[in-house]
């Protein structure tokens, strides 16, 4: 056991997980999938296209890829665009280029000879630790771990791990708990790593895990106490500031005014609700304008943003006769109610404009 980190996991499941893994991967596992060879450049073109996405549509382009270019020479003498027009369609792009860049590397830096060593694959633009140890481990059997996201999964769940497991210290004991779990026979290795991968894919899913047919379950922490939902643990909410606002619904028979935001900041350029720092600045805004009643404010509700949530208090005004200061104003305009919502407007002033037209 290593060091400081308080380990806490029950003991039942630790010799046993590699021997149970592999009896249940050869049995019930994935078998015959294209990328389940010992050619490392295959096995690493699979990893990185399965990084994120799902393995259907890998089935359809891996193929086309490899007839194009069967191997590290062909993909680092290629033009760029010639890969980037096989990857089309899959997503994540910097992969593509990574791709190409790594077997440029292999070639000038390994003398085409793709590496073996965890540490010199890991090198390679695009390859993180866990795909260089899916590489490794695949091709040339050595004892490393993988860690992807499923695999976060079955280890949380099974030793009852509570915490982010993005967070640096959980995933640290992630990596020393899943080394400690590798099988001690290292000709397991390929069986052990595609057994990790097929039951965090297959049976240790994350909506419904189907407890009955895992070969963890006897000894799996989140399964004996009713945790599966729970773990892993959620990415912890991100705490953002709130800021209020009074939107002002000022109206003119069926019109209503609108002016354009500035833009720079939050919804630039975009035609918007003028907006005031509370309700009672509503009779200042009608008084400099005209005659009209300041209505009751409507129900506050929130939008949300990436850095913080904005909670709108819609201040209803009418105005039903106008001075003669208010013709000369700039930066605003009067708009039909009825097509206002349609001038490219923010969602929530979409949303109060169409209201606004079923009240006036
Ligand atoms: N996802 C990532 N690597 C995989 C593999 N080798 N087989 C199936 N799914 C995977």
């Amino acid at each position: 056991m290593s060091g400081s980190i308080a380990v806490a996991e029950p003991q039942i499941l630790h010799s046993s997980f590699a021997p149970r893994l592999v009896a249940w991967q050869q049995a019930f596992g994935r078998h015959g999938l294209p990328w389940q060879v010992s050619d490392p450049y295959r096995v690493w073109l699979s990893e990185i296209m399965l990084q994120q996405t799902q393995v259907k549509s890998v089935l359809e382009y891996y193929p086309r890829f490899l007839a194009r270019f069967p191997d590290v020479a062909s993909l680092a003498a290629a033009p760029q665009e010639d890969v980037m027009a096989l990857w089309s369609g899959l997503g994540y792009y910097s992969r593509a280029r990574n791709l190409h860049k790594a077997a440029q590397m292999v070639m000038a830096e390994f003398g085409g000879v793709f590496p073996s060593a965890r540490a010199e694959i890991e090198r390679l633009p695009g390859v993180g630790r866990s795909t260089a140890a899916a590489i490794g481990a695949f091709c040339f059997s050595q004892r490393e771990t993988i860690l992807d996201g499923n695999v976060k999964r079955v280890l949380t769940r099974c030793f009852g791990i509570d915490g982010f497991p993005g967070d640096k210290a959980v995933e640290k004991r992630l990596w020393l708990l899943a080394e400690r779990l590798l099988p001690v026979d290292a000709t397991q290795m390929p069986a052990y790593t595609q057994g990790l991968m097929d039951l965090g894919a297959t049976v240790c899913s994350r909506g419904k895990p189907a407890c009955m047919a895992c070969p963890m379950a006897d000894g799996c922490v989140a399964a004996r106490e009713g945790r599966t939902a729970e773990l892993p643990t959620p990415r912890p909410k991100k705490t953002i500031p709130t800021r209020h606002t009074v939107m002002l619904l000022a109206s003119r028979g069926r019109q209503v005014w609108l002016e354009r935001r500035p833009p720079t900041g939050i919804w630039g350029g975009l035609l918007s609700l003028p907006e005031l720092d509370s309700s009672l600045a509503a009779e200042d805004w009608l008084a400099a304008r005209g005659v009209g009643d300041v209505l009751p404010a409507w129900p506050e509700f929130e939008h949300v943003f990436t850095h913080y949530r904005l909670v709108i208090t819609p201040q209803p005004v009418r105005l039903d006769a106008l001075s003669g200061r208010e013709a000369a104003e700039s930066g605003g305009q009067w708009l039909d109610v009825d097509h206002a919502s349609e001038a490219g407007v923010p969602a929530p002033v979409r949303r109060l404009l169409l209201q606004l037209a079923d009240a006036i």
